[in-house]
């Protein structure tokens, strides 16, 4: 088997995004999702201020690319910003803490561009308790700029193996303002094999997989037209799709080739990790959560202003019963008793991605 094609068949067992893996060329070119990466490219042109933070903000990192924000524009100068119940991940996320830090990266993202705009945010979160609306926010003339900002268009998860190098002293000492990092050797080796593991039990647990299953979105044409999810395109998967070799019903099944191939490749990228980033928090209220995801984006961006890749590597924080034994593990690794472990990510060099598909931002306001 070519490397080409093993490499393929891993990302699609990674459950994960793209891969502009073929030489360039002119098939390479129109498989490229333009329309569902074009949201990336409109951020920022906008008349009204808060349509402009706004298109900022829906390209924040969030679970299996869900995109669950939508926002209400209220008078002149207000927002409310809903959760869509609809996009819950319920066997990955039963609790919905995955989502909530998704919400809360939404919310530091928008106060980032909006502060580079001019503008400071006045935010009320959970106004109507955890059940209603996320926050109601005012835009306020004033403030000052966030340098996190120059990160936004470089941020990416990227899913690659990274290089076989610490990360520069530098580096950690930037990161540590935002996380723990661990790079010692043997938490490293602990954290490979614990993330691992996690991982392959999250894959051979059929109801959990069928859920990252019916999020697929193969080849370009699903792409486009539900731009979230994981999306797996490039011209080898489609390739592979129009063969009859990509199939959605075989990520199911561990006993076919294809299934172990991906395992296979999937262990290669996670075990090519030197260093992860931790995130805990004393208490694990709605609050706590969107607190962590304000952190973890301000942390991812603040790596990519160092030249580091970063990729959550969440299957062992998941609660449910199948992953009992990973949790208690990680948090009695990361975590004082009675703390919750957030956020766990690999983090090094990695080689340059393209960015992941977004909806536009049109799709995502309510009209009251
Ligand atoms: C709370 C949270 C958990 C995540 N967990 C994982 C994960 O376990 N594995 C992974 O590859 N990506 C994970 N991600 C990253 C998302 O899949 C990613 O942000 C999304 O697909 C959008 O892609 P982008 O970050 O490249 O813009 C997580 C993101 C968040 C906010």
């Amino acid at each position: 088997m070519t490397y080409s094609r093993r490499k393929m068949i891993g990302l699609i067992g990674g459950g994960v995004v793209l891969a502009a893996t073929a030489s360039a060329g002119g098939f390479l070119a129109t498989r490229r999702p333009t329309r569902a990466l074009a949201p990336w490219a409109s951020a920022g042109n906008y008349a009204d201020p808060r349509m402009r933070a706004l298109s900022y903000a829906i390209l924040s990192p969030n679970p299996h690319n869900r995109q669950p924000w939508v926002a209400e524009l209220q008078g002149e100068d207000r927002l409310i910003i809903h959760r869509d119940k609809t996009r819950n991940l319920p066997a990955t996320d039963p609790f919905d803490r995955q989502l909530t830090i998704g919400m809360g990266c939404f919310l530091e993202l928008l106060r980032i561009a909006a502060a580079d705009d001019g503008f400071v945010l006045q935010t009320d979160l959970f106004p109507l308790g955890e059940d209603g609306p996320v926050a109601e926010i005012r835009f306020e003339k004033g403030g000052a700029k966030d340098p996190l900002f120059a990160h936004v268009f470089d941020r990416h998860t990227n899913r690659n193996g990274y290089e076989d190098r610490a990360i520069s002293a530098d580096a950690q000492t930037a990161l540590a303002k935002f996380a723990t990092i661990k790079s010692a050797q043997g938490d490293v080796a602990v954290l490979r094999d614990l993330t691992w593991q996690a991982m392959e039990i999250e894959m051979k647990t059929r109801h959990v997989m069928q859920e990252s299953v019916d999020l697929m979105r193969l080849g370009k044409a699903e792409i486009e037209a539900n731009p979230d999810g994981i999306s797996l395109g490039g011209p080898f998967l489609e390739s592979l799709k129009l063969v009859g070799m990509l199939r959605r019903e075989d990520q199911l099944d561990p006993t076919t080739s294809g299934f172990k191939q991906a395992l296979d490749m999937i262990q290669k990228a996670m075990n090519a990790t030197n260093a992860y980033a931790v995130l805990t928090s004393k208490g694990n209220t709605r609050i706590d959560q969107i607190h962590a995801g304000r952190d973890w984006i301000r942390l991812h961006l603040a790596a990519t202003g160092q030249g580091l890749a970063m990729q959550p590597v969440s299957q062992s924080l998941q609660e449910y019963p199948e992953m009992a034994k990973q949790y208690a593990q990680v948090h009695e690794l990361l975590a004082k008793p009675g703390e919750t472990v957030q956020m766990l990510g690999r983090v090094g060099y990695g080689p340059a991605i393209d960015a992941s598909p977004r909806w536009p931002l049109e799709t995502r306001i309510a009209h009251g």
